[in-house]
Formats: structure tokens, sequence, C-alpha cells
């Protein structure tokens, strides 16, 4: 190993500018317009993988963005890890935020700006530069290795699930790694063992046929903005539960264990209200902010668009009013009975002075693991090893829809081993990643393979 970590020290620099030249690609997959960039973002993965030494690399088109596959198999008697991440990033708006270009990778005290430089493309780069170290100290891997990379995550991995159906023989592996969540907080690396889910939904409420003037018209024509905010505020209660019948059906309690680890985690209150500029927490009544968090489904407002909201006064009755909802959703949620769920309520609630329509946009299944895996132990000693800390384990709030996909048709144990941190603005203005954390992150990843190697193989 100490050639390995050696290797990836001497390279460091080179590391970095392929990082960067990664992050130059502007790879957002909600872009209609950004098809070639796209391709371009899972060409350059696939170099990397031939760079990492893996024997066979493949682009695989899809009905969206194309998914990238590449694998070594180094010996049949080794264990198999498979690496996933997602080399598509959000769009930048609100652009006139961000103090450097996003598509401009710049280093200011040790931390690397831009879109998708945490979430995910440094993360899902710790792997490749680990796997090439291997190649060029050893000549070889300490397991078989394979990588699927998609380009839709950020969408809601639209076309991989069909990919994985298709190709379950090809995808057989012992553990599925991914790098795409973040430390509990800085200097205090994790495994996080559980993800939310997610139902994305788009109300859209239409009155009179055009914008009106609001006193000529106003009192017998509905105003659709008020009518979508009297749909929009019930939904939940004074203790912020989410009023939409049946709901929390199928959630699963938090145990106490988990209740009473949570509880011992260095998290400050004040400290996270002084950081996130809010006055006072909110949340459902009866659970703290990491519960909150990391086992309780919620429902928050995205976006919420109608009428008119430029300088001044102008006295409108607008024609329409749009809000995206999302529900951050548990084990057992289902996000397809949600959604009908959210559908049926807001049909029953929506006057016939107005017209509602209801899109779905994407889910996500909640997913979570067992916490006595031998897996999280060998992961955890390659992340001690790596960072010279002992990880805590942890769920997050947010959504990798397609974990719980692996878990179920691979039959293996997906393992998150994130190297972001909490503020490093994943989805924000001036997203960025700490390049100590980056290279901890290959030599964690170097120490797991190896281990794994070590602990599977006998
Ligand atoms: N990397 C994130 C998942 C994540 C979020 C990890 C927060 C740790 C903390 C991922 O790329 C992401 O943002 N997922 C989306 C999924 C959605 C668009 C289907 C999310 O959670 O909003
Ligand atoms: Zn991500």
């Amino acid at each position: 190993m100490k050639e390995v970590i050696e290797y990836i020290e001497s390279n460091s620099e080179r590391y970095i500018s392929e990082l960067k030249e990664f992050l130059r690609i502007p790879s957002i997959s909600t872009d209609t317009e950004k098809a070639a960039e796209m391709q371009e973002a899972a060409e350059f993965v696939s170099s990397q993988l031939t760079l990492a030494g893996m024997s066979a690399v493949d682009i695989f088109s899809t009905n969206g963005h194309p998914i990238v596959w590449g694998e070594r198999i180094e010996d049949p008697d080794l264990p198999t890890v498979l690496v996933y991440g997602h080399y598509d990033v959000q769009p930048v708006d609100p652009v006139e935020l961000w103090e450097f270009n996003p598509f401009e990778p710049t280093i200011r005290e040790g931390q690397i700006y831009a879109r998708g430089a945490t979430d995910d493309k440094g993360q899902m780069m710790i792997h490749f530069k680990s796997a090439e170290a291997f190649i060029e100290r050893n000549g070889r891997l300490p397991v078989n290795l394979k990588f699927l990379i998609e380009g839709e995550e950020e969408i809601g991995s639209v076309h991989l699930e069909d990919f994985i159906r298709g190709h379950v023989d090809l995808l057989k592996t012992d553990a599925v790694l991914i790098s795409d969540t973040a430390f509990f907080a800085r200097g205090v690396p994790s495994i996080c063992y559980g993800l939310r889910g997610l139902a994305y939904m788009e109300i859209t409420v239409t009155g009179p046929k055009g914008d009106l003037h609001s006193g000529s018209f106003g009192g017998p024509v509905a105003n659709p903005a008020f009518v979508l905010s009297q749909i929009v505020a019930p939904m939940k209660d004074e203790d912020e539960r989410v009023t939409i019948p049946r709901f929390y059906d199928d959630v699963v309690s938090l145990t106490q264990r988990e209740s009473d680890e949570w509880a011992a985690l260095p998290f400050d209150e004040e400290e996270y209200k002084a950081e996130l500029g809010v006055g006072a927490l909110s949340g459902e009544a009866g659970y703290t902010p990491l519960e909150q968090l990391w086992a309780r489904p919620t429902l928050e407002v995205n976006g919420l668009v109608s009428g008119f909201t430029g300088e001044g006064a102008k006295t409108v009755l607008p024609s329409t009013a749009m809000a995206k909802i999302s529900m951050r959703l548990v084990p057992n949620q289902d996000f397809k009975k949600i959604e009908k769920l959210f559908e049926d309520y807001v049909k029953s609630v929506a006057p016939p002075s107005v017209q509602v329509e209801i899109k779905r946009m994407h889910g996500g299944k909640p997913w979570v693991a067992s916490l006595d895996h031998p897996v999280l132990v060998t992961a955890a000693k390659a992340i001690e090893a790596g960072f010279g800390k002992r990880p805590v384990f942890q769920r997050e709030g947010g959504s990798i829809p397609i974990v719980a996909t692996f878990t179920e048709l691979l039959e293996a144990p997906c393992l998150l081993m994130g190297i972001g941190l909490p503020d490093e603005n994943a989805h924000a203005p001036n997203e960025r990643l700490d390049l100590d954390n980056f290279f901890g992150g290959i030599r964690s990843s170097a120490f797991f393979l190896d281990q794994f190697s070590a602990a599977t193989h006998s």
C-alpha cells in the first residue's frame, strides 16, 4: 500500500488538473440544449476509466443521457466492487451569486470552486484515481472493479433502473461503492447508511383565460395565486405534520438505538442556526433536527410563481399560479403511492372556480441499510486510514434514487463513503470541494479496495 499512497501523493498536481478538466464541462442534465456537453462529459469519464486500467470501457446510449461503463476482472476468485457515480450537475442559476465562473474551476484556500465539484464529479473521481494508482504501482487491482457512471441522477435516474434490470449479470458485485454524500461536519468523516426518497410534484392553478385588472375583476373572479396558497398552506398543520390523508401510513418509526446514537453526534443547534442565518428552527414537533432530517418525511415548496413580481406595484389578477412541491420520504413510503395521495388531496380541495393541473416530476425510493453489515467495518477502517479519524454513522436527508434499486436488484450492500462537506453548497452558488478531503478520499478508496479484498477473499 505504501507505494500506492506515494503514487497518489506524487501525482496530486496532475489529479487536480484532470479534475479541473472534468469540471469545465457544463454537463447540466436538465438543460435540453446541453446534449453535446453531456456526451463530452461521458467521454471524459470513459477516458478516465481507461487511464484507471479498466479493460472494457463502453458508453451505452439510452433514451436520455449516456451511461458509462468500465470493468477490469482481475481474477474471478477475487471479490468485486461496483462504483456508482453521476457526471451530471445541477443548473447554475442564480449565476450572478457565483464568485467565480461555475465552469472555470478556481482554487482558493484549499477549496476548488465549480459546479459539480462536490456533487458529484470530484467525489466520484476519487475512485478513478485510486484504481489508477494501483495499476501504475502494482500493475493490478486488489479486487475486480466495475464502474457504472450515469448522467441523470439529478433528474431522478430516469433510465438507469431499466439499464440495471437489463444487465444484472454484467453488474454482479459483492458491494456497491458510492461517494455522493457529505461528512457529518468538517473533520468528522462519516458513513451514510440511509437516504430519503422523493416525490416531486408540480401544481398549476388556472383561473381566467388571461391576466385581468384586479380592480375591475377582483371579487367575483377567483385569484389563482390565492387559491394555490389555500391549497398549499394547509398541507402542514401547526405541528408541521403533513395533513395529506394516509401520508404517514407506511413510515417506519425510528429505533431507540438510532435515536440514542444521533443524540451523541456533535450537533450544535446554535451553530446550525447561525450558519444558516435563521433565528429559530421549526420542523415536526416531537423530533430533534437530525431526526426530522433523517428519519421523518417532509413536504417542501421548492418554487412558487404567479402574477406581477417586477419593480413597483401593478394591479393585476393573474391568470395562473404554479408551485413545485417535493416530499422527502422515508422507509417504507412508496413514492408512487404518495404521488397518488397528493393528487387525490389536491383534487379534493380545489374549488370549481379554477382548473388544477398536477404533474408528477420525479420520484425516488428511500433507503436504509443495516448497521451490522461487515462491509461497514471494513469501510470504517479504510476511512480511518485515509483521513486519520474514525467515521461516524449517519443518514442523509437528500436522495440518491438508484441506491434502493441496487440493493434490490443486485442483492449487494451499498456503501456510501461520501467525502463532501455539508457547507460545500451542492445545488447552490459557489459549490466547492475541499482538496484535502479529495486526497483523503482517494487514499480511503485505495485502503477500502485493499481491505475489502483481504476481508472477503478466503
Ligand atoms: N448528492 C446528492 C444527494 C445528497 C443530497 C447527498 C444531500 C447528501 C446530502 C444527489 O446528487 C442529489 O442531489 N440528489 C437529488 C435527487 C433528486 C433530484 C431525484 C436530491 O436529493 O435532491
Ligand atoms: Zn449527487
